[in-house]
């Protein structure tokens, strides 16, 4: 089994983005397209909260397990996965803004709901479950950034300014960090078939969460005709759409032997964003 590669660094940055004059200039900044750009808009408003709940998971699990009985590399680890998901909760929460400052109003409103579930599910849900969904979600973020790379760099390379600059950090940090709350679950004593079944719980949640705010934004342009549906399903959903590339990737964590460092993305994310990465390690 793959394991923490020895010259992993996992760097928190912290850049800022000035999402709202980008997005007041061109409303549809990935590719003058509406579905395609709605669509990353509705993940990024799945992020803030999504974020703070892996962060308390996380949190709870350590403490549960006590500090010392991680090792030392894990305890560093989770510093570091705490400091980025905290940094990328509050860059995700501007674009969030900046979508409601366009309009886009019930946007902040989901915001609430979605923090009122994270704090239902910290007194319901016991913290190794939360854990157990929250290494699922970064599998899928993980595999989302490696889709990014590998199989739709156009969702990149087509993006406006600085959106585009925020989405590759992004990736390039889930990458970093991909394995922490996976370490963390096994340390924990977390086993296969409840890490399993939550990727199918948090597939599901994705699709839903993603698709209902993907709607209502398309919705509130006034564009969710047949023609718009369709491609929702062909390009988003379907077997040759965004969803569909991501899937062989998802699929990889029900090998019983999985690590998410049995891929490493890492120099193919410095060859291709090296002087990115360079200038927001600056800032
Ligand atoms: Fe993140
Ligand atoms: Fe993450």
């Amino acid at each position: 089994m793959a394991a923490r590669p020895d010259d992993l660094e996992i760097v928190p940055r912290r850049p800022e983005f000035a999402i709202y004059e980008a997005m007041r200039h061109r409303r549809y900044w990935l590719q003058d397209d509406p579905v395609l750009t709605h669509f990353i808009n509705a993940l990024q408003a799945l992020f803030p909260e999504g974020e703070r709940f892996f962060i308390d998971s996380a949190r709870d699990v350590r403490d549960q397990v006590g500090e010392e009985n991680l090792s030392e590399q894990l305890r560093a680890d989770l510093q570091d996965f705490i400091r980025q998901e905290a940094w990328h909760g509050r860059e995700h929460e501007v674009w969030i803004e900046a979508l409601e400052e366009l309009g886009y109003t019930r946007l902040g409103e989901s915001m609430a709901r979605m923090k009122k579930q994270r704090e239902w599910a910290r007194e319901h849900i016991s913290a190794i479950n939360r854990l157990a969904m929250t290494a699922a979600s970064e599998h899928l973020t993980a595999s989302i950034a490696r889709l990014l790379l590998e199989k739709r760099p156009d969702l990149l390379d087509g993006a406006d300014r600085p959106m585009r600059d925020l989405l590759a950090w992004h990736a390039l940090e889930e990458t970093e960090h991909k394995s922490v709350c996976f370490d963390l679950y096994q340390a924990a004593g977390g086993g296969y078939v409840r890490r399993c079944l939550a990727l199918v719980i948090e597939w599901a949640d994705l699709f839903y969460q993603t698709h209902t705010r993907h709607r209502y934004l398309l919705r509130k342009d006034g564009l969710w005709n047949w023609r718009t549906r369709l491609r929702v399903l062909r390009d988003i959903w379907g077997p040759r759409g965004v969803a569909g590339a991501v899937l062989p990737y998802a699929l990889g964590y029900f090998k019983p032997g999985f690590h998410p460092w049995q891929t490493d993305e890492r120099a193919a994310f410095k060859a291709k964003y090296g002087d990115l990465i360079e200038a927001l390690s600056e800032s």
